[in-house]
């Protein structure tokens, strides 16, 4: 995708960008991006990568060079960028809802394999309506919650009614069964009984003669646990390409393995203990997390771990130092690891990836902004 990359050159020293901008380390992206394809291939499940983490087609392709079998996503936009880009195997890891979105769903299906996700009969008639008048047939994982609390159904008896309801209906196909986690302080052990509670889920479905073809689970935290749960034929994890603040403070990453941070610089010295910098929630987003022993922070501060950002205003990052960050004079450069690097992608509009502390390319979020 083209960007304005009139302002970066080549080989450009990351030391000499304007800020905020958001620096992936190229080694560590690329070294994530292996890794989790080994790690897939290894314990023989499929590796769907979730690209809300990136929304940046060079990412997506070296994804599938590294042996993605295709991409998930949450928006319909996202998908329609996607599969323009080249990417032919999409899932929707989402309920697809309301009149306008149809005939896109549609058209996208035709184009590439699809599939989407459906928690409801309420989600599932509209969708089943719009294939059978088109003459089309819909792929459909079931979406079963796992303890999230977020969309799903309880993966027993409702699960059931589900499959069986959703099997009804022309137009629809049941492909398989998925779910989404979340963050939990053990992401081992919640990996291994994500895994094990899904995979007695499809087992039940087939018991009662349903067809389930995909078992899809997965996130950083608990993909790989998951992986390893017999039964289990696909994961998705998303922010393993950078990784993040958080990621680190669950132990899910190491250092080496943070990809992305947000290059800022210091504007304001306002006192001993505080520096301002030029990042405010228009680019760290407001997420914040338990990374300062001084109290939540809204990000990480990569060469003074214990520095806690206390408050952002839109254009603003105020940060209480740690003894050994009070040399931080007006003008320096400081990397910041977001709390959340999904969303604090989604905010920029470009990337800025390096080796070795100078600039290979400039890469577009394309797909930033794409919720509809
Ligand atoms: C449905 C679904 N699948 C997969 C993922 C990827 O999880 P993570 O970004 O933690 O790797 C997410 C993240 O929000 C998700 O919502």
């Amino acid at each position: 995708m083209t960007v304005d990359t009139a302002a970066i050159k080549p080989s450009q020293a990351v030391g000499t960008l304007d800020t905020p901008s958001l620096v992936v380390d190229l080694d560590r992206l690329e070294r994530n991006i292996a890794g989790w394809a080994e790690y897939a291939r290894g314990a023989g499940v499929k590796l769907r990568p979730h690209g809300k983490t990136h929304k940046c087609v060079e990412i997506a392709a070296r994804q599938m060079a590294a042996g993605a079998v295709g991409l998930s996503l949450a928006k319909l936009g996202e998908a329609e960028l996607m599969a323009q880009a080249g990417i032919t195997d999409i899932f929707l890891a989402y309920e697809i809802v309301g009149g306008p979105k149809l005939a896109r769903l549609l058209r996208l299906a035709r184009e590439i394999r699809l599939r989407v996700g459906v928690d409801s009969l309420e989600v599932a008639e509209p969708l089943a309506r719009a294939a059978a008048g088109a003459g089309c047939t819909v792929d459909v994982m079931l979406e079963v919650d796992t303890g999230l609390g977020r969309c799903g159904v309880a993966p027993g008896e409702p699960l059931l009614a589900l499959a069986r309801g959703v099997g009804r209906l022309p137009g629809l196909r049941v492909a398989g069964i998925f779910t989404y986690r979340g963050y939990r302080p053990d992401p081992d052990a919640a990996g291994r009984e994500e895994g094990e509670i899904m995979v007695a889920a499809a087992d039940r479905l087939r018991g009662a003669g349903i067809r389930v073809d995909d078992v899809s689970v997965g996130s950083t935290p608990t993909g790989r646990a998951a992986a390893r749960v017999r039964g289990i034929t696909e994961i998705r994890p998303g922010t393993y390409v950078f990784n993040d603040a958080t990621q680190l403070h669950w132990g899910v990453a190491r250092p080496e393995e943070c990809a992305l941070t947000v290059l800022t610089r210091v504007i304001s010295r306002p006192a001993p203990d505080v520096a301002v910098v030029d990042a405010g929630s228009k680019v760290l987003t407001a997420e914040t997390g338990p990374f300062s022993s001084r109290g939540p922070s809204h990000g990480m501060l990569r060469d003074y771990p214990d520095c806690q950002i206390d408050r952002l205003w839109e254009e603003h990052g105020r940060v209480q130092l740690t003894a050994d960050a009070r040399r931080l004079r007006v003008g320096d450069l400081v990397h910041v690891l977001p709390a959340h690097v999904c969303p604090t992608v989604n905010l920029a509009e470009r990337l800025v990836l390096a080796r070795n502390g100078r600039v290979e390319h400039v890469w577009a979020v394309a797909a930033r902004a794409r919720v509809q």
